[in-house]
């Protein structure tokens, strides 16, 4: 696949809610990776027609890629209005959460655009490729934001004996080393979210951050108190909002549009297994240069390994 063409390494910087701006994917971008960008961390319509505008602007005279995920639930009520901004300004993929894909798959095809579905189970995968999509997300075990309970290596082994089109994988690839891993166990590319809370060209907040730069994996808890579905959360920020993280929020009380989930996530902090790796805040550029060292060194010793064992 040419998304990666021009990339250092075939890694998407996850779109994040409440966590990714047009600054930070373009930062991606110019970092040699792939940005990508939640539509509802526009407040309104018109600031997510402002910032696609500057990432379109910032990104289309180098032909640089950028993803554009939105949600499909069908309580999203803006998914009209941001239909037509994404054919008005085409991004490179758009990424599918929390609902089929079927409703977008046309309309970003007509322009060559790509369809990646973020997928949790077999079913998921299995309907998103009966759907049409042009490539898959695995959203595995360990995951930052809506998390999937799947381990990566079985999940991409089972995935793999019906989908071999384009195929990525989230959850816990914090490190150079662990895109080579990935990559040698078959996937195409991965994508990483954790690491990149910490962008200084990120919207988290330094105490986001700072709580992050102290945190390992015990730190973190899969709770579906907060949206109903499983989402890991550094159990610290949800246990000062008074959120028992065992506690469980009834699946029905989803609604996207309802605002009250921005405040809800607001002062609550979700961060995936790999936190460990972030030590405090970064650019975009030193993380991505940190990375590719990373992966640069995996793939050396990669060399060494053949030459040991075949
Ligand atoms: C704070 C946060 C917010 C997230 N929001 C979204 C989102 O709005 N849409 C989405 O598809 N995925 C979202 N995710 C999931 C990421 O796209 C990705 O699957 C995940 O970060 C990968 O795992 P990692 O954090 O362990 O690298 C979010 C993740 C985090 C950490």
């Amino acid at each position: 696949m040419n998304l990666f063409k021009h990339a250092r390494m075939p890694l998407i910087v996850a779109p994040m809610f409440l966590v990714s701006s047009p600054e930070l994917v373009i930062a991606s971008a110019h970092a040699g990776l792939v940005g990508g960008l939640p539509a509802p961390n526009a407040r309104s319509v018109e600031m997510l027609d402002t910032w696609m505008a500057n990432i379109h602007h910032a990104l289309a005279p180098e032909r640089l890629p950028w993803v554009f995920n939105m949600f499909v639930h069908s309580t999203y009520d803006r998914f009209d209005q941001e239909l037509a901004l994404v054919k008005r300004y085409q991004p490179s993929v758009v990424s599918t959460a929390l609902g089929s894909p079927t409703r977008v798959i046309d309309a970003v095809n007509h322009y060559g655009g790509w369809v990646f579905a973020d997928v949790i189970t077999i079913e998921m995968a299995k309907k998103s490729v009966a759907a049409g999509v042009d490539g898959l997300i695995l959203v595995t075990q360990g995951a930052g934001g809506h998390t999937g309970s799947l381990h990566p290596l079985a999940f991409l082994a089972e995935v793999r004996e019906f989908w071999d089109g384009p195929l990525g994988i989230a959850g816990c690839v914090s490190r150079g080393d662990d895109v080579a891993a990935m990559l040698m166990a078959g996937v195409d590319f991965v994508v990483s979210g954790t690491r990149f809370i910490a962008a200084t060209e990120s919207l988290a907040s330094p105490e986001y951050v700072s709580m992050m730069a102290s945190a390992t994996s015990a730190d973190i808890v899969e709770s579906k108190a907060v949206s109903g579905v499983s989402a890991n959360w550094m159990t610290a920020s949800l246990t000062a909002a008074g959120i028992d993280p065992h506690g469980i929020r009834p699946p029905g009380a989803i609604n996207l549009s309802d605002n009250r989930a921005d405040k809800a996530w607001k002062n609550l902090w979700s961060a995936g297994q790999g936190v460990g790796v972030v030590k405090g805040p970064q650019s975009c550029a030193d993380i991505a240069g940190d990375m590719a060292l990373e992966f640069a060194g995996a793939l050396k010793k990669g060399l060494t390994m053949h030459d040991q064992w075949s």
